[in-house]
């Protein structure tokens, strides 16, 4: 509903003097032609509704584009998707409310099937904290390059082709001893990875890439 309403607000709400949806800074940007449209619906609202004197009368715009009017980058509408940024931050909370830590007992179970809300919260918040250790890690230090995965994520359409086409096959799949072992199926599932992982390796090496 938020987010409706952001872009609703931003893309549909008629701003006098300026083009529906604007976008951009304003002074003397887009060859000057909407020099106090700044922020577009965003410097608007908050013009309108909290006025010039209460808003933040140095924005950054300020500097490149030469903008006379105030703006504020706090303003209401900006608020409204930084809510939806927290939002995102606490998914791992709402994970731990639905399923009340557990497989399978919780208000709303993690469920793949069903595309359940929980597992929704649950996945993309483990991606979430997976980016908060990797970023750091990796792009900003540069403590590790990635590697292994770094080789299937250069070769990533050429390794899901590849899976859908072969995972039937020696050695991604051989027949198990027993069809309801969670140890066997992780074993086939682990060696069958480590295999794509190390082709995307080799064709890294041969400089061979699938793209679209
Ligand atoms: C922009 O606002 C200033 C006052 O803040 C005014 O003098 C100027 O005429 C306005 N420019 C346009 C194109 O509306």
């Amino acid at each position: 509903m938020l987010e409706s309403i952001w872009l609703a607000l931003t893309f549909f709400l008629p701003v006098p003097g300026c083009p529906t949806g604007y976008l951009g800074p304003g002074g003397i940007g887009d060859l000057g032609k909407y020099p106090n449209c700044t922020g577009g619906a965003a410097g608007y609202i908050d013009r309108l509704l909290l006025g010039d004197d209460h808003l933040y009368q140095h924005p950054s715009s300020n500097v490149l584009y030469h903008t006379k009017v105030a703006y504020d980058p706090e303003g209401i509408l900006g608020t409204i998707n930084s809510i939806v940024m927290a939002f995102l931050g606490v998914q791992g909370l709402i994970s731990v409310a639905f399923t009340k830590i557990s497989e399978n007992e919780g208000f709303i179970p993690v469920n793949k099937n069903l595309w359940s809300i929980s597992y929704v919260t649950t996945l993309s918040s483990f991606a979430f904290f997976i980016l908060f250790i990797l970023y750091p890690v990796v792009d900003v230090k540069g403590l590790w390059t990635g590697a292994p995965f770094f080789y299937p994520g250069m070769n990533s359409i050429l390794v899901y082709v590849g899976h859908e086409v072969f995972h039937n096959y020696f050695p991604f799949q051989w027949r198990l001893q027993d069809n309801q072992s969670h140890k066997e199926h992780l074993i086939q599932n682990v060696v069958a990875t480590a295999v794509w992982v190390l082709i995307a390796y080799i064709l890294y090496k041969k400089k061979i890439f699938w793209k679209i």
